[in-house]
């Protein structure tokens, strides 16, 4: 393991990447980001906010990635993938010279990377044979896939699904969710 991961015995810092064109009409992923937004650990990164023209601060951008210990991408699922302003900062964010291709570990090698996302689809409808043909897990795969490229730790996902149907103790409970994964410590021998 390289030395981008904090030491056991300090709090792992975390970078919520938060990439919602309508954070204002969200349901979940507002509501999951005010959930985690308090823990000391945890800096929410509003993408959208900062960057409503799709001009993003690069250098700015890493040096925050840089600071952490775990990144968690946060999105509402829009056409199977991120929406398109999140595409625009792993495009521009994670470049040859720095996230890999250095000749020694990329800047982010050792780093954790969660996916955290929504869907309008049920939890079945995500199946072979279902409404929307395949598990999401394999919906994953372009972000696990980057997630190995750059020599990071997979972290455990959370999809929600099913976003316009399910209940506000429901919505509560995955807020809930989220601050434990947020904050849960993996041990160093299972990295
Ligand atoms: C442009 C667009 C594309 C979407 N594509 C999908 C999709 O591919 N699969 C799906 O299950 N839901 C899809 N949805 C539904 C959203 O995932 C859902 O509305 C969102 O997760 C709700 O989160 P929020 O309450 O934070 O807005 C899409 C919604 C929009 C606006």
């Amino acid at each position: 393991m390289t030395n981008n991961v904090a030491p056991h015995n300090t709090p792992r810092r975390t970078l919520v990447v938060l990439a919602h064109p309508h954070l204002d009409s969200s349901r979940i992923n507002a509501a999951l980001a005010a959930a985690v937004g308090t823990l000391e650990s945890v800096e929410v990164h509003d993408l959208q906010a900062l960057y409503p023209d799709f001009v993003i601060d690069v250098a700015a951008e890493q040096a925050l990635l840089t600071d952490a210990d775990e990144i968690v991408l946060q999105y509402p699922t829009h056409w199977y993938s991120a929406p398109g302003l999140l595409k625009q900062w792993l495009d521009d964010v994670l470049v040859r010279g720095w996230a890999y291709g250095t000749g020694s570990p990329g800047a982010l090698a050792g780093k954790t990377l969660r996916v955290v996302t929504s869907t309008g689809g049920a939890a079945a409808a995500y199946s072979i044979g279902g409404f929307h043909g395949w598990p999401y897990e394999d919906i994953l795969i372009p972000m696990k896939a980057t997630a190995r490229r750059l020599g990071m730790v997979w972290g455990e996902p959370l999809v929600i699904h099913g976003a316009r149907d399910i209940s506000d103790a429901e919505v509560t409970a995955f807020g809930d969710t989220y601050r434990r994964l947020l904050t849960c410590r993996v041990p160093e021998n299972a990295r």
